[in-house]
């Protein structure tokens, strides 16, 4: 099955740097399709720039997030170029497909992908450099999972991160209502509870959720201010350019 990775992006100094790490780990797997989602009213050049040199397929779409959300105090982050990116894979995804979130910033081993690529419904694992425990991670007995480890449980039915799940394409295709909420912190929650699965009905991977493939990695923020990336002139020479 082909496995449609979908990594929320936004402008920012970092943004560059990050894809390039992420999209040359990406093109070490096959029988994938990268769907980039920046959350802008326009695709980056660079970032085109990139999707093509790295010959792997890809998608490439920019979806602003309203500024209503914007102005919250916990803003949610990537849920309208999320929701997108959702809606191209229900029009053009193969039914026989696997659909895993993949933010811009976090280390995966591509192990992972082998695990993930056998979904039918909804398959989860732990993530790794996550919260107070320092890892969250379903809670398996007998080869099911029975509950979650995590160091913010918030009163949520899925305690997982974004990067802890995939779905598949002809599972997700079939129910009525899938969304990703504009709450931040709930996105995975609502999202997982609008796919009408039961925890117990969970696909258990990377070994009994055992083995830690994924990590939920963070980039310090650069100081530098007002970066225009669309001033990227030379893919190859990337001069940053204050506005
Ligand atoms: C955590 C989760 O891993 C996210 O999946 C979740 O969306 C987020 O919390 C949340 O609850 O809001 P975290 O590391 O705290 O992620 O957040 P970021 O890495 O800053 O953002 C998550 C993803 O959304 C990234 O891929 C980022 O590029 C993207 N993003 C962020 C946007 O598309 N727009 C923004 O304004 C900010
Ligand atoms: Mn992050």
């Amino acid at each position: 099955p082909i496995i449609y990775v979908v990594t929320p992006t936004y402008k920012r100094p970092e943004m560059v740097a990050e894809l390039t790490r992420l999209g040359q780990t990406l093109s070490m797997v096959q029988n994938i399709h990268w769907i980039v989602a920046e959350d802008s009213a326009t695709c980056s050049r660079p970032i085109t720039g990139l999707l093509q040199r790295l010959g792997l397929p890809y998608t490439h779409l920019a979806t602003p997030m309203p500024d209503v959300y914007r102005k919250e105090r916990y803003v949610p982050r990537g849920v309208s170029n999320r929701r997108a990116a959702l809606q191209w894979v229900r029009d053009y995804g193969k039914n026989t497909g696997v659909l895993f979130f993949l933010d811009d910033d976090n280390a995966i081993d591509i192990r992972l992908f082998e695990e993930m690529r056998s979904t039918e419904t909804v398959s989860m694992w732990p993530v790794g450099l996550i919260g107070e425990y320092t890892v969250s991670s379903p809670v398996v007995k007998n080869g099911k999972v029975v509950g979650f480890y995590d160091g913010w449980p918030a009163g949520r039915k899925f305690q997982v991160d974004m990067a802890g799940f995939a779905v598949g394409v002809g599972y997700m295709k079939k129910q009525k209502k899938v969304t990703m909420p504009y709450i931040a912190g709930h996105e995975e929650d609502g999202f997982l509870k609008s796919l009408n699965i039961n925890i117990n009905e969970i696909e258990v991977k990377a070994n009994g959720c055992t083995d830690i493939l994924v990590w939920h990695t963070r980039t310090a923020k650069n100081p530098l201010r007002n970066l225009n990336i669309e001033s990227h002139q030379n893919d190859n020479i990337k001069v940053l350019t204050d506005n």
